[in-house]
């Protein structure tokens, strides 16, 4: 197959990673991608943004598929296009990939459709949120309406931090557009674990289970990033919460969505939080999670393309994806500075060496090429990747394979995965 996979970081990457070790070879492109899609695909100089620079490029080559790896085309619309086109696009239509794209609609499906999720309020202007929020204090926790990188969430301990976040979002307008509606939402308390599924507008596949470290620092401290590592499965998410998770989060959101008359197909990701009342719905995204999809893919016992394209033509079933024994932890190596300011361009040492290393794949998020050197060209630079037979010994595995990787002020977290070693229940789907 003549495959498209559109972006360009450590998500991509494992994509293209995975649909290359296909029992079928594949003809791939990638775009923009980074130095490590470029060994395993051509890579094609159109931002993943540029939509309809996109479908010209698909117009004229004809790809039998596209994968749209981050949420911005999804919003702006890249699949309605293509499909116009007669293009077949593995990602949801602007109206589903609303799901994610405005945390106001997302709530209001899953309030509609009796999905488990937080309390809260919508706002449109400063002072009436000024006013709740002092009527109500703290823990809350305040959500810009739109796109926002990731950045669009403040968790509140009391009514101070709830008052900045309504400064930066309605008065600072830090996030433009994104920010002119807010939700204010009763603040959470357990652990998180990611759910992915799989989506061909009927049938929903769940993935295995994942785990994000979403804090900068060790102990789930600093601010909020994309995300300083992951592992799968997350022992946390035990075999009796999955009937709940399928039938309270996913089926009852697409049956809600399928009221409104939008299909969804591609993959929806659940942010839960698994609180004593059980599993609550965080958030929705409209894409694979990075670095989710760094630790889930690994552990992909099946070919990827045949799973997508199914999902594409409506026909996915359970049985098609299967899975390895083996835990996947992925330790992410930032740019010091991440996730403020950061240098670009250091040059970075010691990959091959560290590819070689068994059942070790690194992935490349935020990579170039310069003058035959590869550098960091991005915040996540890179998420150093292993297999294991379980949580600790991939854990191991995955710091020994970052000691031979260098790079000026370079910075990771060196607790991932002991959270679930602590949790000490290996348990696998
Ligand atoms: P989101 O982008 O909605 O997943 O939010 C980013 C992070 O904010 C989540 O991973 C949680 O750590 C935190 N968060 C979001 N919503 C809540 C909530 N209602 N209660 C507690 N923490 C939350
Ligand atoms: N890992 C969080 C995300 O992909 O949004």
């Amino acid at each position: 197959m003549k495959i498209l996979v559109v972006g360009s970081g450590g998500r991509e990457h494992a994509i293209i990673w995975k649909l290359s070790r296909d029992s079928v070879k594949h003809e791939l492109y990638c775009a923009p991608g980074n130095a490590g899609t470029t060994g395993l695909s051509t890579t094609l100089d159109i931002a993943a943004e540029d939509i309809n620079g996109l479908l010209k490029w698909a117009q004229a080559n004809r790809p039998d598929l596209t994968v749209v790896g981050p949420e911005v085309p999804l919003c702006e619309g890249l699949t309605d296009l293509f499909q116009a086109a007669g293009l077949k696009v593995f990602g949801p239509s602007k109206a589903a990939a609303q799901i994610e794209g405005s945390k106001i609609f997302s709530k209001d499906v899953m309030v509609k459709g009796g999905v488990p999720t937080a309390f809260s309020e919508k706002f449109d202007d400063a002072d009436t949120a000024i006013m709740y929020i002092k009527g109500k204090g703290g823990p809350v926790v305040i959500k810009a309406d739109g796109l926002a990188a990731g950045k669009g969430v403040y968790v509140c301990a009391d009514e101070k931090s709830a008052l900045n976040a309504i400064d930066d979002i309605f008065v600072k307008k830090v996030f433009g557009s994104a920010g002119t509606r807010a939700i204010i939402e009763e603040c959470l308390i357990g652990q998180e674990a990611s759910i992915l599924a799989l989506v061909d507008g009927r049938n929903v596949v769940m993935l295995s289970s994942a785990q994000d470290h979403k804090r900068v620092f060790n102990n789930d401290e600093g601010p909020n990033t994309g995300g300083m590592g992951a592992y799968s499965p997350a022992p946390i998410v035990t075999d009796s919460l999955w009937p709940f998770i399928r039938e309270e989060v996913f089926e009852r959101t697409l049956a809600e969505l399928r009221r409104r008359g939008i299909e969804y197909k591609g993959v929806l990701y659940a942010g839960l939080m698994l609180t004593e009342k059980g599993p609550m719905v965080l958030e929705f995204n409209c894409r694979f999670g990075d670095p989710e999809t760094q630790v889930i893919l690994p552990r992909l016992d099946c070919d990827l393309a045949p799973v997508l394209m199914a999902c594409v033509d409506g026909v996915l079933r359970d049985e098609m994806v299967k899975w390895r024994k083996d835990v996947c932890v992925t330790v992410v190596m930032a740019s010091g500075g991440y996730p403020d300011k950061y240098e670009k361009g250091k040059v970075i040492t010691g990959l091959a060496e560290a590819g070689k290393l068994q059942d070790v794949i690194v992935f490349h998020a935020g990579t170039g090429l310069c003058n035959g050197n590869v550098v960091t060209s991005g915040g996540r630079v890179l998420g150093v990747t292993a297999l294991g037979a379980d949580h600790a010994s991939a854990r191991s595995k995955a710091y020994k394979a970052l000691t031979y990787i260098a790079y000026d002020q370079a910075q990771y977290r060196s607790d991932i995965a002991n959270r679930a070693i602590k949790f000490g229940r290996e348990m696998s789907r």
